[in-house]
């Protein structure tokens, strides 16, 4: 069980800070991770993640010290690949998931990533609906790719993210989940 109890969602959102993945983060991330998935990824591969440098990028939303959730991203030339996301199970639907992915869509800006590409499974119709606010659309079927129940897995492409619709599209997402990102990019080109 998480130690947070479930707070006002505003107030909440505006004391998360979204830090990079880091191996003392790794206990937390892997209680979330057991929690979220029927077939959790191991330790070994969130530290292999870790180790690869700058093809990818792993960031953890932080209340205080406690982690309350994670995502992570394979970078190959102009795209990027969503490897996974999850939130404490206790903590759904409080914009946090929307958060971590607002701050891997302004990572990919920075890097002039233009497209993004994820698996969901076909029944993992919460997720999808939290994908398609961010306009990834249906592009395939992994048939089977669920190794423990079967389950297909559906592709989905978010496409133009470079461009001034897709800029648009995120700062409304931001606007009405009360995330305010554009004002700490704003200090730290400032401040360094
Ligand atoms: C998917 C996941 C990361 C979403 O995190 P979250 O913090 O709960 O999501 P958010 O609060 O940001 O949701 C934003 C929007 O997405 C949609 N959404 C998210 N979860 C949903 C659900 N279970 N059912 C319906 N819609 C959902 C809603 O439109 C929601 O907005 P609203 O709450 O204002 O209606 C979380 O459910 C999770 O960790 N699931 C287990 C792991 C997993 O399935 N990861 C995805 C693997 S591809």
């Amino acid at each position: 069980m998480s130690e947070l109890q479930k707070p006002d969602v505003g107030r909440f959102l505006s004391l998360l800070e979204v830090v990079p993945m880091r191996r003392k983060h790794l206990d937390q991330v892997m209680d979330i991770e057991r929690r979220a998935y029927p077939n959790p990824w191991s330790r070994s591969i969130f530290e292999s993640e870790l180790s690869q440098g700058v093809t990818r990028s792993y960031i953890v939303a932080l209340r205080g010290r406690v982690v309350v959730g994670y995502c992570g991203t394979i970078y190959v030339i102009d795209e990027a690949h969503i490897t996974n996301i999850a939130v404490d199970p206790d903590l759904h639907r409080m914009h946090i998931g929307t958060r971590l992915l607002c701050e891997m869509v302004r990572r990919a800006w920075d890097r002039k990533i233009r497209a993004i590409t994820l698996e969901v499974r076909v029944s993992n119709l919460g997720a999808q609906r939290l994908y398609q606010k961010f306009g990834f659309q249906p592009a395939g079927i992994r048939k089977g790719y669920y190794q423990e129940n079967g389950e297909d897995a559906l592709i989905m492409w978010a496409y133009d993210i470079d461009s001034a619709e897709y800029h648009e599209r995120i700062l409304n997402i931001e606007a009405k989940a009360g995330i305010d990102l554009e004002s700490g990019r704003r200090r730290r080109h400032l401040w360094g």
